[in-house]
């Protein structure tokens, strides 16, 4: 048994309970200036005022951590990335920088397509050790769980190794990883023109192997005019939730196709992107609970308009944030510019985008009873951050605050 305690903290801040944090709520953090934690194994024992956490200070034999007047948050949490890739698209983004569309780009045979040929032929080896690296990156921006999607293989074979490689990840790494199986990304050459037999090979032929083999929690589709129909996308996510995996979708990025709407009606965990989402579908997803996980960056690496973030906290959606991190739309893992995206452009204030990073990001992977928040009986994921409130998350843009995580209990 190990036991620690992290004293002196200046400021813990931190989101409370064990559900997603809807409307005002969300901007309700508990704050404790002069606070302790105090870690058992791989949990918080006690989170609170510094005198009644430790009354015995000076004569506890358990490894003290002095945070010496910094803040405390818990561990940050990415719910949408697309880590495991091979090559890079940087030709692309110089196409987009001189105006193309992300559109044209795919109509052109480029954007995913590109990636599903390099990470085709990427070995499994390989994409372990970029996916390591990427996780390195990760964690030092206090990264401690992130969800991953497969979607770069469109063919069961690099699907699965996809899949397998981030299993293999999830056990090595400290950080932890939830994978998501995406094999309706995009329609890849042999099956053009037929999206309807795609999705049945998906679900015949790959989606039973995954769920055989245990390699993911969640499947996620591109819900898009250019890519699968709400109809399709209704289909692959019924014969995934019959196979025990939980429904996400990839919804109104470009166009409002209603995505959101049937993310209400499958009961997804969460609907993604939502740049374009409708007055019913914000509805719908307040009504059924869809956790909505945004992704600025995405936008801002495209020059698209912000999701409206702003209108969703406002009807009581609850809301989640997320680096979207992928080669072609959003090659970026910056949790730091992220929150200072949310802030500066969809109106969050800093409390909000802390609580959309941590707890509400860990309700779109169906984790927050076990991380997201400092509370007694949560795993003990936290930051202490060179800094001396959480405000300075926003303020100090981009930069990263992260001097030291705490992971499960274990000083990385
Ligand atoms: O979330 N929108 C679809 N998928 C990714 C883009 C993937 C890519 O361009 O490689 C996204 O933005
Ligand atoms: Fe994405």
């Amino acid at each position: 048994m190990s036991e620690m305690i992290i004293a002196n903290i200046g400021e813990l801040a931190t989101p409370q309970g064990t559900a997603a944090r809807r409307g005002e709520a969300v901007n309700e953090l508990k704050i404790i200036e002069n606070a302790a934690v105090k870690i058992k194994d791989e949990r918080i024992e006690k989170a609170g005022p510094e005198e009644e956490i430790i009354p015995g200070k000076d004569s506890c034999t358990c490894r003290i951590i002095d945070a010496r007047g910094k803040a405390v948050v818990p561990g940050f949490v990415d719910p949408h990335t697309h880590f495991i890739f091979a090559g890079s698209r940087a030709d692309e983004f110089s196409w987009r920088l001189q105006g193309v569309s992300y559109q044209e780009i795919m109509a052109r045979g480029g954007g995913i397509v590109n990636t599903v040929d390099d990470t085709r032929q990427a070995s499994a080896r390989k994409l372990y050790s970029l996916g390591r690296k990427r996780l390195d990156n990760m964690l030092d921006l206090g990264i401690t769980t992130v969800e991953g999607k497969s979607g770069y293989g469109l063919d069961k074979e690099t699907e699965i190794r996809q899949l397998e490689v981030m299993k293999a990840l999830n056990r090595d790494h400290p950080v932890d990883v939830a994978s998501t199986f995406m094999g309706a990304h995009a329609l890849p050459a042999e099956y053009e023109n037929s999206s309807d037999e795609f999705i049945d090979f998906m679900i015949e032929e790959v989606l039973p192997e995954v769920a055989d083999k245990n390699l993911a929690e969640f499947c996620d589709v591109f819900c898009e005019e250019k890519a699968f129909s709400v109809e399709e996308s209704r289909k692959m996510l019924e014969a995934a939730e019959k196979a025990g995996l939980a429904p996400k979708i990839h919804a109104d990025e470009i166009t409002p196709l209603g995505g959101a709407e049937l993310a209400a009606e499958v009961g997804a965990v969460s609907a993604e992107h939502l740049l374009k989402i409708s007055p019913a579908g914000i509805e719908a997803l307040s009504a059924e609970d869809v956790v909505a996980v945004l992704l600025p960056l995405t936008a801002f690496s495209l020059q698209e308009e912000y999701a409206p973030g702003r209108k969703m906290i406002d009807q009581n959606v609850p809301v989640a944030l997320a680096t979207d991190f992928n080669p072609g739309s959003c090659y970026t893992q910056s949790l730091p510019l992220l929150i200072a995206a949310a802030c500066l452009y969809m109106d969050f204030t800093p409390a909000e985008a802390l609580t959309a990073v941590t707890l509400n990001a860990a309700a779109a992977l169906n984790r927050a009873e076990e991380i997201g928040s400092l509370e007694a009986g949560k795993q003990a994921d936290m930051l202490i951050l060179d800094a001396p409130s959480y405000r300075h998350l926003p303020y100090q843009i981009g930069t990263n605050l992260v001097e030291t995580v705490i992971k499960k209990g274990e000083l990385i």
